[in-house]
């Protein structure tokens, strides 16, 4: 028996949460085909039926919208798309009324290039003092012609982009600046500096402005690329959104514009702020491929706890688990913070499609018709077993929207309709991310499945969803999204405490979870084959229940794919 996890002694609300993701803009819409603040408070009663006891919102700021609002213009201010900022306070009180905490996210690393700072940067010229906010360089090489070092953007090519070569420099006051400006993600997202003060002052104002207006918490985007070797040394390498510098060769030097070690102090500086106000949670958007790196940023100076992406890209294979659950708590207990569960979110191919198909893993950056199609009922049936896996083990949770109806990604999305900057600036060599943001299917029967009162939807949804739809799994007990009630129900009722993970002499994956004044409750998944489980064992929860096609025998046994969740004796229960 290995002792995983030791009960929590310290009880912050973000320590134990299911934190239900909302991506604004494919929730629901009170009235055009985007998303907005009017569906998503009028939706609140639903995310909390499903036993969640947080939102988190990916951003609803003012934005032109290149990256689908990680490009902010304006960081105080609602886009009109989404509403007005009487439309967010009147959101976060909905909420709070409901008993929901709300992490709004906060985009730090980048403005958009529409953000005044920006704008100002531009028009002034060399010498304009916003552009000591950004990182401007001189070209190298004949007449400056090439950037000023060889980082590669995230999303496909080059990480610099020369002012005079923007598509609105002709005619404007920028038409022959020969400096370069550095974005790691598009070109319209210019990187911030972070050296200078006046960078650390804004943010502290904007993080106030919204706790201020009741914000319980952040979640911080690139949360490991603020700071840079102000040098700017040539680093060629392509750091992979979520899975980090997994791909990157070893024995090269450390990056000098990822998790660099400077970044820390702002997370202090921030906590400062937020001690001002109780126990808001700061949750890094950090992509390392190390838990070992992770930890740092979870101190208990700096942030509340840091998205699990190990989890999230390992296989669904009994080693893999093994080794990331052991490896997450032990690295995460030893600075106190609580660990964190996630199978998907806005950036991946949804887990219950990515564990349908051939390699798992962290899976393609979107999939199109022609590719490699998932397997829909594997996937599925794995996903959910994952996140019942997951929702036993200490720490929080995150579920992105959709999750709970065990929602495939949209895998033949017809290129016209795309959306997302990595198709675009990869020439189409990757679909991108527009297939897990579809907007969600509320209404079976209905027009872009009452996802919004006229019917229309910025993506279309796949016909299959019908039977997915919220309505249709509502009356169903076998649903997915009861299954998803009643595991996070009793979740609350097992309560968390310590966990143990077992050797079995077997296969399958077994752990005891076990929480004061409650019987031990034992967890099995089953991988590729059935688990048999003990005499005596009273199964209160099984994944295999929802996406049983018949035939196995889940009564004696955890069938393959599937997770039970099981006590020896029921008192307490
Ligand atoms: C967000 C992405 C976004 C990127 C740039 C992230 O990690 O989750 O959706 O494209 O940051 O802001």
């Amino acid at each position: 028996m290995q002792i995983l996890h030791r009960a929590n002694e310290t009880h912050e609300w973000w320590r134990e949460a299911v934190i239900y993701q909302i991506y604004p803009r494919s929730f629901a819409s009170s009235g055009g085909p985007i998303g907005d603040l009017g569906g998503i408070t009028s939706r609140l009663g639903y995310i909390k039926q499903l036993g969640a006891d947080a939102i988190w919102l990916s951003p609803f700021y003012r934005s032109p919208q290149k990256d689908a609002g990680y490009d902010v213009a304006d960081y105080r201010s609602v886009d009109p798309m989404f509403g007005d900022n009487h439309a967010a306070e009147a959101m976060i009180e909905k909420a709070h009324l409901l008993d929901l905490k709300v992490i709004v996210d906060l985009v730090p690393n980048h403005t958009s290039d529409q953000h005044a700072w920006f704008q100002a940067a531009l028009a002034g010229g060399k010498d304009a003092p916003e552009r000591a906010h950004y990182w401007f360089r001189d070209g190298k090489g004949e007449g400056g012609n090439e950037p000023p070092n060889d980082w590669l953007s995230v999303f496909g090519g080059p990480a610099w982009t020369r002012v005079k070569d923007r598509a609105d420099a002709p005619g404007s006051p920028w038409e022959n600046d020969d400096s370069w400006y550095l974005h790691l993600f598009d070109s319209s997202q210019p990187d911030l500096n972070w050296t200078d003060p006046a960078v650390h002052e804004e943010f502290n104002s904007i993080l106030r402005y919204w706790l201020d207006r009741g914000a319980d918490g952040f979640r911080v985007d690139v949360a490991h690329g603020l700071a840079k070797d102000p040098e700017l040394p040539d680093w060629q390498y392509h750091w992979d959104m979520v899975s980090g510098g997994s791909e990157v060769p070893e024995n090269v030097p450390a990056p000098p514009q990822w998790n660099r070690p400077e970044v820390h102090e702002i997370y202090r500086e921030w906590r400062g702020v937020l001690n001002d106000y109780g126990q808001p949670a700061l949750v890094a958007e950090a992509w390392l491929g190390d838990p070992k790196d992770m930890k740092l940023y979870v101190r208990r100076d700096e942030m509340s706890q840091a998205f699990n992406f190990d989890f999230l890209i390992s296989p669904f294979e009994e080693a893999a688990y093994r080794k990331v659950i052991a490896e997450s708590l032990a690295e995460m207990d030893a600075v106190g913070a609580p660990t964190t569960w996630v199978l998907s979110n806005h950036d991946v191919v949804r887990a219950a499609s990515r564990f349908g198909l051939s390699t798992m893993g962290k899976g393609p950056n979107g999939i199109r018709a022609w590719e490699e199609q998932p397997d829909a009922a594997l996937g599925a049936r794995r996903a959910l077993a994952a996140h019942a896996l997951q929702a036993a083990l200490p720490g929080s949770l995150y579920i992105y929207q959709g999750e709970e109806l065990s929602l495939p990604e949209h895998t033949s999305l017809p290129d016209e309709v795309r959306q997302d900057p990595t198709f675009f600036r990869t020439n189409g060599a990757e679909a991108g991310r527009d297939g897990c943001r579809v907007p969600l299917p509320w209404l079976a029967e209905h027009p872009s499945f009452g996802f919004s009162p006229d019917g229309s939807s910025w993506l279309p949804q796949p016909h299959e969803w019908t039977e997915l739809a919220m309505d249709r799994q509502a009356l169903d007990p076998n649903s997915s999204l009861n299954f998803f009630k009643k595991m996070y129900q009793l979740r609350k009722v097992v309560g968390l405490g310590s966990a143990e993970l077992l050797e079995a002499d077997g296969p399958g994956l077994h752990y005891v979870s076990r929480a004061q004044g409650r019987d031990p409750l034992h967890i099995v998944t089953a991988f590729d084959e059935p688990v048999e489980l003990p005499a005596g064992a009273r199964v209160v929860l099984a994944s295999s229940e929802v996406t049983q096609a018949g035939g196995e025998k889940a009564e004696g046994y955890v069938p393959a794919n599937s997770t039970v969740w099981y006590v020896v004796d029921r008192q307490g229960l």
